[in-house]
Parts: C-alpha cells; structure tokens; sequence
C-alpha cells in the first residue's frame, strides 16, 4: 500500500440523538461531510502526486459509510469486517440509557473497555480480530485505499499501522468529520496527519 486515509461516516441521524449501533442514514452535517470530503481527498492526493486513478474506497455495509464515500469518483469495495462494533442488546440505545437499564454492563464495560463483550454482541477483542482480514489486504494493496468506516473498527485499524498498545486502543481518539493520512516512511513505520473537514 502506498497511503492510507481513515475517516469515520459523516455524523449519522444515531449520532445526533445519541445512540449507538443501528443502521441510519447521515444527518444534515454528515451529508456536508460527504459533499467536502472528495475536496479534501483530492487536495491530499495532489500534494503527494498519487495518481488519482490509484485510489480505492473501501467501506463497510452500512448506510451511513456508504452514503459518506458517494461523491469519492473511485470504485468502492465494502466491507462485512469494517462494519461497526455489534452492541448486540444495547443496540439502538444511548449510553445514558444503558447505565440505567444494564448497570452492571456499563460498570463492567468501564471496568474492562478491551475485553468487554456486549450481551450478543461484540468487544474491541472481538473486533480488532475481525479486522484482520481487512489489514491484510491492506498491507497487500499497491493502491492508495481511502477506509471510510466506524468509530470502533477505524480505532482497531489505526492501532495495527501505529503500533498502539491493545489496551490503548478502545479509548483512541477517533473524531468524526476528520481525514487521517497515514504515510509509509522508509523504516517501516508509518507517519499520520490529520485534517479536520468542514
Ligand atoms: O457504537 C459504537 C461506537 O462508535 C463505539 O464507541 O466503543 O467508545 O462506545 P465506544
């Protein structure tokens, strides 16, 4: 792979009101988000002279990523492995909502963010194991890939290319409406800016 660019969905109808999971379409914000983002891509990819016609989006299944990669003129992949952490019975609710009706997850997910594994659903374990096949398809693509996908799976992806700690990594700051450039340097590691999209 030459570079990498992350960037989480543009803000979700979920995310406005404060939920997790599910499956919703962009907000009013997120769709600004859409229409700024192949901008911002094409200004990045100018400044490192990648061939505009070297360049693959990869998405996961849900709506919000694909919705978000729409205006990016390159051929898309998606995704099942870079969709978002499976909430399984908290799903749908806010965190606030959570705390209240299951205190004994929200202490035990506090307790143990990494291992913690939501009734029916997934931890950052679970998910950072999934992700695997994803990264190696990374490390193989001679292409740049633009990954457009989620707050907890992009949490897994960065941390494998900038070797941060497993415990590190459920508490990583992942901002929506920002691009993460990650660049190859000639020891092996890779360098990251980030540009905020508005
Ligand atoms: O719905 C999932 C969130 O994007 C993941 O955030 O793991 O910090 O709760 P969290």
């Amino acid at each position: 792979v030459r570079k990498i660019f992350l960037t989480r969905h543009g803000e979700s109808q979920y995310n406005q009101k404060g939920l997790i999971g599910g499956n919703s379409s962009l907000s009013e914000r997120g769709e600004k988000y859409s229409r700024a983002l192949p901008g911002a891509l094409l200004e990045r990819l100018s400044v490192s002279q990648d061939e505009p016609l070297s360049v693959a989006v990869w998405t996961s299944t849900l709506k919000r990523t694909i919705e978000t990669a729409r205006f990016l003129p390159f051929p898309k992949l998606r995704w099942k492995a870079l969709d978002e952490i499976n909430a399984g019975i908290c799903d749908g609710m806010t965190y606030e909502g959570i705390a209240e009706k299951y205190p004994d997850e929200a202490a035990a997910r506090k307790r143990d963010k990494l291992r913690y594994r939501y009734p029916a659903g997934e931890s950052y374990m679970d998910v950072i194991q999934r992700v695997e096949p994803v990264i190696i398809e990374l490390e193989r693509e001679r292409e740049t890939v633009v990954v457009v996908a989620h707050q907890a799976v992009l949490r897994a992806v960065y941390a494998y290319f900038m070797n941060v700690p497993p415990e590190d990594i459920p508490r990583l700051a992942m901002p929506l409406h920002t691009l993460i450039e990650l660049t190859p340097m000639p020891d092996g590691t890779m360098s990251e800016q980030r540009f905020p999209v508005d």
